[in-house]
């Protein structure tokens, strides 16, 4: 016996569309069971170029691909639609499938802009529709593990968490998708991009942010497109953000697309009154009891960083298989799908927070995001 199937159409043909469409063909694949029964996967890619679209169709294969957004949803019977486009359109393409009654999925940020998120949410809650949105970070092993073991109350309360993540993009941009750095398209910088992560996993991990205070720095100003050729970078292009949680704890997080030390994943510490944690991607250690003590000796070799501290058992997964599968659950069952889009939207609520704080100088505050 199977359920009905579930016909995705995946927007896009860059990198976050394949990390989707990747996901969505391995869960064809390997189908999620709902009571007993297996629910088929039907995957359709929507791309502009016909090249890129034919090239990932073969790759993922695909059941059916469009370049034509209009009438696409109708045409091949969509039951959901899977935004991966650029920040700037997102909007029309979901508001259109909200309309349409489809169920929703899509990258981070939902919207480009607050309104713009403020509208989606709205219209998704009252349509009906199953709405979710990728937080790949909550769903790695590492932050999974840390979470587990914080909400075990071993640990003690939370003093503070700290987040360092960033890499360098060279003045010609060749390792991230030269859009990213053009405000027209992507309506903003490195708050946009990486806090929409980080507020998101570390309201969830510690407690929900009450404030938050930012700082940033333009970079880069004069890029070069490998494709376009040179522009002007006018997104900031690395933060420094304080927040305050709701358990009293503080936090900060450092993000950069000029940092020279190059990481892959973020790194998360978190201290607690009795232990620590220190979590990556798909690793995660603990460190309980005093740890070593305080004592200055500037003439001494410094001891191992992780000297003390124990491996957690983590469950590496890949995020948005696991994030697919529970939202093809959700539809299936019928049950609140988290996180949804009014998650998402507090989350841009506290992006926006980090902008106003960044011109006005001042710790912004937000009652109920
Ligand atoms: N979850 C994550 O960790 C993560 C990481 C990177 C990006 N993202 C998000 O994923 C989304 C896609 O980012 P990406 O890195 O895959 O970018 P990308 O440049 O690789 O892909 C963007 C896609 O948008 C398409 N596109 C651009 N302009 C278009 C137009 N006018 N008409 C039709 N299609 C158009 C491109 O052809 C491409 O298919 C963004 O919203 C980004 O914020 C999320």
């Amino acid at each position: 016996m199977t359920h009905d199937p579930v016909t995705f159409l995946v927007l896009g043909t860059g990198r976050m569309a394949h990390r989707h469409a990747g996901a969505l063909a391995k869960i064809r694949t390997e189908p999620e069971v709902v009571a007993g029964a297996a629910v088929p996967i039907i995957l359709g890619i929507y791309g502009r170029n016909i090249d890129r679209l034919k090239t990932m169709a073969d790759v993922f294969s695909a059941d059916f691909m469009s370049d034509h957004l209009e009438g696409s949803i109708d045409r091949f019977d969509v039951d959901v639609v899977d935004n991966c486009l650029v920040n700037r359109l997102h909007y029309k393409p979901l508001m259109q499938a909200v309309a349409a009654g489809k169920h929703v999925f899509t990258d981070k940020p939902l919207g480009a802009t607050l309104p713009e998120s403020e509208k989606l949410a709205a219209a998704a809650l009252k349509a009906g529709v199953r709405h979710g949105i990728i937080q790949n970070m909550r769903f790695q092993g590492g932050p999974q593990a840390a979470k587990k073991l914080l909400d075990t109350g071993d640990l003690g309360p939370v003093f503070h968490a700290r987040v360092v993540f960033g890499y360098n993009v060279p003045a010609l941009v060749t390792n991230r998708p030269p859009w990213f750095f053009k405000r027209e398209e992507s309506a903003g910088g490195v708050v946009h991009d990486m806090m929409a992560h980080f507020y998101d996993l570390l309201g969830w991990m510690i407690s929900p942010i009450i404030s938050t205070h930012c700082l940033t720095f333009d970079g880069i100003t004069e890029r070069e497109d490998p494709d376009h050729g040179p522009f002007r970078s006018d997104v900031e292009e690395s933060c420094a953000v304080n927040l305050r949680f709701e358990n009293g704890a503080i936090g900060q997080v450092f993000s950069s697309w000029v940092r020279r030390r190059h990481e892959d994943i973020p790194t998360i510490e978190i201290d607690c009154a009795n232990g620590g944690l220190l979590v990556t991607a798909n690793r995660c250690w603990v460190q309980r009891g005093d740890g070593p003590l305080f004592h200055y000796d500037p003439a001494a070799e410094q001891d191992d960083p992780l000297h003390g501290w124990e491996p957690v058992k983590t469950t590496p997964a890949d995020p948005f298989e696991v994030q697919l599968r529970a939202f093809v659950r959700s539809i299936v069952t019928g049950d609140a799908y988290s996180p949804d889009w009014s998650e998402a939207l507090r989350t841009h609520r506290w992006v926006e927070a980090a902008y106003e704080s960044n011109a006005s100088g001042h710790e912004t505050h937000i009652e109920n995001p």
